[in-house]
């Protein structure tokens, strides 16, 4: 078995789809907060101007799974299931409300305390991600999001404060979750409004390179705080992107496709532009403004470790009308790949897809992987007996864990796995609860109805053998 001894095992969430209570103890509103369920939900992502100005009937983040009140039953769940890693998010304005304050809220920040104690009791490692798709919404209202280079300064103190308070109970820290949503829904990503006489590139672009400085500012604050005591990490959501047809057009497609991907991870991990950039930049009419001090910044701070999110390979053709067939399941468009198949949310399942994804990445960067984020929503039913008959999870599952243990014995160095929604939490692309991806259910309906009522489905007992067997049992 490949997997070494301490292959950290374990689950995520993030603080956005979870903890609810958003207005409890002094947290200010995160953009997520106006964000509705459903369909409305999808159309206020890709047109936040008019969601900003909408009252909607339901707010799914507002209460989540009240993970907030909860967290002590809930952290207790994974312990039994052996988790050696959990990871969540710190929500910002839990921390700093309106996110340009200079003190920070204590009530806040005594949340995480207890949150990472209760952790530390199961000698339970923390993996915390500094900002999950929640930039506080005052920000995006009075400076615009990440496009103005002010937010670089309010992220930098905020991660400080983060970093020196939980610095004896947190040792691995994600700086953004997937950075690269910044491309695909940059409301999401970057608390973007892009007005269309705007060139988007321009800003997306120029809000990407705020957060590349911004994550090495962390970067530089974390080693100064605690040396090599701290590791600290990117995310990408990663997908390969696989050519449509073996015509070399479709190839060299699927290259610059990739690259686009990567582009993010290339500034993070190797501390500079990639050579690609300047022809991209060209074509797309894309200026980045910078500091004379960010190159140097960027090449004296890289990350230590790369982490993703992998649900699915992509598929794209370098024939602009066969690409106008590409649908999005999720924020990434695709086309549809003949030899697999798709989740209920037409997400398409490719475990191969996963090797193919760490190998890639492994190659690239030489520096330690950590999958942060996999797993199946799907509709499960709750049973008279109180449980889940989910199947098709596990199977899910088990395809992803055998070519990732594959993998490993490919060479790759993987520090661990933690599959997504270890527990039911909010959708993020959709508001909605009824796309579950947890071992555990919350007995909550799409409008927040249900008793909030935590039950263990069969994939939790499964799980729970994987992890004690080191990955041995599948
Ligand atoms: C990732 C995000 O994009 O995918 C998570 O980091 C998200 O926040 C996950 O929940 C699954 O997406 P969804 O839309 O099914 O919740």
């Amino acid at each position: 078995m490949p997997l070494s001894k301490d292959f950290l095992w374990g689950g995520a969430i993030a603080a956005n789809q979870a903890e609810g209570a958003y207005k409890e103890d002094g947290k200010g509103m995160a953009l997520v907060d106006v964000l509705p369920a459903g369909q409305e939900r999808r159309e206020a992502l890709f047109n936040p101007e008019v969601a900003l100005k909408t009252e909607y009937n339901y707010y799914p983040s507002h209460d989540s799974i009240d993970f907030y009140h909860n967290y002590k039953a809930d952290i207790k769940l994974f312990a039994e299931m052996g988790f050696k890693v959990f990871r969540t998010s710190i929500s910002w304005p839990r921390i700093f409300p309106n996110g340009d304050e200079t003190e920070p809220n204590q009530k806040g920040l005594e949340f995480y305390d207890n949150l990472f104690d209760e952790c530390k009791k199961y000698d339970i490692e923390p993996l915390v991600t500094l900002n999950h798709f929640d930039t506080p919404l005052y920000l995006i209202e009075e400076y615009g999001g990440w496009r103005n280079r002010k937010l670089v300064d309010f992220y930098e103190r905020y991660a400080k404060v983060v970093l020196n308070r939980y610095k004896n109970k947190v040792k691995y820290w994600l700086t953004f979750n997937e950075i690269n949503m910044l491309l695909h829904i940059p409301f999401f990503g970057g608390g973007l409004v892009i007005r269309e006489d705007e060139n988007a590139d321009q800003v997306k672009y120029q809000a990407a390179h705020h957060q590349l400085v911004a994550s090495s500012l962390a970067t530089k604050a974390a080693k100064e705080i605690n040396g090599e005591d701290f590791m600290i990490g990117c995310m990408l959501a990663a997908a390969e992107i696989y050519p449509y047809t073996c015509h070399p057009d479709d190839l060299l497609k699927s290259v610059k496709e990739n690259q686009k991907q990567y582009f993010f991870i290339d500034v993070q991990s190797r501390g500079e532009y990639p050579s690609y950039a300047n022809r991209l930049f060209r074509e797309l009419d894309v200026e980045i403004e910078m500091e004379p001090e960010d190159k140097v910044l960027l090449k004296t701070y890289p990350v230590d470790f790369i982490s993703f999110s992998y649900y699915s390979s992509r598929l794209t053709s370098a024939d602009p009308e066969v690409n106008k067939q590409a649908t999005s399941g999720n924020a990434f468009k695709s086309l549809k790949n003949p030899y697999l198949e798709s989740s209920d949310w037409g997400w398409q399942i490719d475990p191969v897809g996963l090797r193919v994804t760490m190998n890639q990445m492994y190659d690239r960067y030489q520096k330690p992987l950590f999958i942060v984020e996999n797993g199946l929503g799907a509709v499960d039913e709750l049973t008279e007996d109180n449980t889940v008959e989910d199947d098709y999870r596990i199977e899910y599952m088990r395809e992803h864990l055998k070519e990732m243990i594959e993998a490993v014995d490919d060479g790759v160095d993987l520090l661990g796995y933690t599959s997504w929604g270890c527990i039911d939490i909010v959708s993020a692309g959709t508001g909605e609860m009824k796309k579950r991806y947890g071992f555990i259910y919350v007995d909550l309906d799409n409008e927040g109805n249900g008793t909030g009522k935590r039950y263990k489905k069969k994939s939790f007992n499964w799980y729970k053998k994987v992890i004690e067997s080191n990955g041995e049992t599948l």
